[in-house]
C-alpha cells in the first residue's frame, strides 16, 4: 500500500502541472482524476498525459458549483471509483476550485479508508487557501462544510496558467482570502497587496507568482501553529489558533448560506471581513484608520463591501449560531488587532 504523507509536497511555478505524470506515477498504480464540468476538457489533457506516462487513468466530472460538495455526490463518486476498478494501490487528482479540493479530498479520506491524493488547484481561492491545509470536508442542509476531515494531499501543484481561463469574478473573490492574510498575519504583504493591486488584476505572472508563494507561507506559518484547529482549547500554548484563519468567514459563511450559496465564497468573506471589523473597532481592538484601510483595498480588488439588504441581524444571528466553532453560548470572532494581526475574541450569541 502506498504511504499517505502527511507534510504535501508543494510546488509553485509555472507550468508546474507537467510535474503531474510523475508524481501520479509515484503514489500509485492507477489514476482518477475528479474534476467540475467546466474544466473537463482540461482534465482530459492531463488524463491523456497521464496515460502516456503509462498508468491507467479515469476520469471523474462533477456539476461545477457549490451544490456538488454534498454527502450524495460523495456517495455517487466512491460507487464510480469502485467501477472504474480503483484500490488502494490508487491516487486520486483534485483538479479544480476550492470545491473540487474539498470534496475530491474528503473522498480520498473515506475511500476504501483512505488513498493517497494530489491537489492541482484552478482558482485564486484553491491555490491561496483551500489546498494548503488539509481540510476536506462537505457541506449538510444546516450548513457549510459541517462534515470533514483533516487530510493532506501527497502534492500540490500551483500552476499559474491554470488561472488564464478563471472569469474575472472568480480571480477577484480569489483576492479575498489572499488580503485576508495579509490584515491578520504581514502587513508588509498587506501593502505589497496595496502597491501592486493594478498588476495583480492584470495577472501580469511575476506578480501573481510572488502574491501566490506569500499567501502560501502566511497560511502555512498559522497552520503549521495548531494542524487541526485544537487551540484555543488549549489554554497556556504560546501557539497562535488556527481559528484565526476564520476572520471574515463567521459571517461570510452565514451570507453564503442566506444567498443559498450564489453568493461566491471570496465576495461573502470580502463582506464578512468589511463587518467584523466593524465589531473590533466597537470592541476598541482596532483603530478606525485600520479598518479604512482595509475596505478601500477589499474595494479597490473590485470586492463587494455592503451586506445585502435580507442579511437581518436576526436572520445572520440565527445563521451563525449554526456555526461550527461554536463553544457554548459564544462563537469565536477572529478580529484585527491591526494591520498584520489578529486574535479571537468570544462574542456572546444568547
Ligand atoms: N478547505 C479549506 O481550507 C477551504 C478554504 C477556503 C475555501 N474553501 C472552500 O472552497 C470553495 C470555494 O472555492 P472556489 O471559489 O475555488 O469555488 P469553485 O471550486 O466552485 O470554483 C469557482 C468556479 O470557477 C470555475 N473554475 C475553477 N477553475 C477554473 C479555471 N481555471 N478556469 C475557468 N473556470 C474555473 C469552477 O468550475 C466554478 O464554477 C468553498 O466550498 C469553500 O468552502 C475551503
Amino acid at each position: 500500500m502506498t504511504k499517505i504523507q502527511q507534510q504535501p509536497q508543494l510546488i509553485i511555478r509555472t507550468k508546474a502541472v507537467g510535474e503531474l505524470p510523475r508524481l501520479v506515477r509515484k503514489a500509485g498504480h492507477q489514476c482518477v482524476v475528479i474534476t467540475d464540468s467546466h474544466l473537463r476538457s482540461k482534465a482530459n489533457e492531463l488524463s491523456l498525459e497521464i496515460k502516456k506516462a503509462g498508468l491507467p487513468c479515469s476520469l471523474l466530472t462533477v456539476p461545477a458549483g457549490e451544490k456538488s460538495k454534498s454527502l450524495v455526490v460523495v456517495e455517487e463518486l466512491c460507487e464510480a471509483l469502485v467501477k472504474t476498478g480503483l484500490g488502494r494501490d490508487g491516487v486520486l487528482v483534485a483538479l479544480g476550485g476550492g470545491v473540487i479540493g474539498d470534496l475530491a479530498g474528503f473522498v480520498a479520506s473515506v475511500y476504501m479508508r483512505g488513498i493517497p491524493f494530489i491537489s492541482v488547484p484552478t482558482t485564486v481561492i484553491a491555490m491561496a487557501d483551500s489546498s494548503l491545509g488539509g481540510k476536506t470536508g462537505v457541506d449538510l442542509a444546516s450548513g457549510k462544510n459541517l462534515v470533514g476531515t483533516f487530510y493532506p494531499p501527497m502534492a500540490i501543484l500551483m500552476d499559474p496558467t491554470l488561472l488564464e481561463t478563471l472569469p474575472d469574478r472568480e480571480f477577484k473573490a480569489g483576492c479575498a482570502e489572499i488580503i485576508k492574510h495579509g490584515v491578520i498575519h504581514d502587513e508588509r504583504f498587506f501593502t505589497f497587496l496595496e502597491k501592486n493591486r493594478e498588476s495583480i488584476l492584470a495577472r501580469k505572472p511575476a506578480l501573481i507568482l510572488k502574491m501566490l508563494k506569500q499567501s502560501a507561507k502566511v497560511k502555512l506559518t498559522i497552520v503549521g501553529e495548531d494542524p487541526r484547529e485544537a487551540l484555543p482549547a488549549r489554554p497556556n500554548s504560546t501557539n497562535r489558533s488556527r481559528m484565526l484563519l476564520n476572520y471574515g468567514h463567521t459571517i461570510g459563511h452565514a451570507l453564503e448560506k442566506l444567498s443559498e450559496y450564489t453568493l461566491p465564497h471570496g465576495e461573502a468573506v470580502a463582506i464578512g471581513m468589511i463587518e467584523e471589523n466593524r465589531i473590533a473597532v466597537k470592541k476598541g481592538i482596532l483603530t478606525k484608520d485600520a479598518a479604512t484601510r482595509i475596505s478601500t483595498l477589499i474595494e479597490n480588488f473590485g470586492l463587494p463591501t455592503k451586506l445585502p439588504k435580507e442579511a437581518t441581524m436576526a436572520r445572520m444571528k440565527k445563521l451563525i449560531a449554526r456555526d461550527k466553532k461554536k463553544v457554548g453560548s459564544s462563537i469565536y470572532f477572529a478580529l484585527p488587532t491591526g494591520i498584520g494581526s489578529a486574535d479571537l475574541f468570544p462574542y456572546d450569541l444568547a
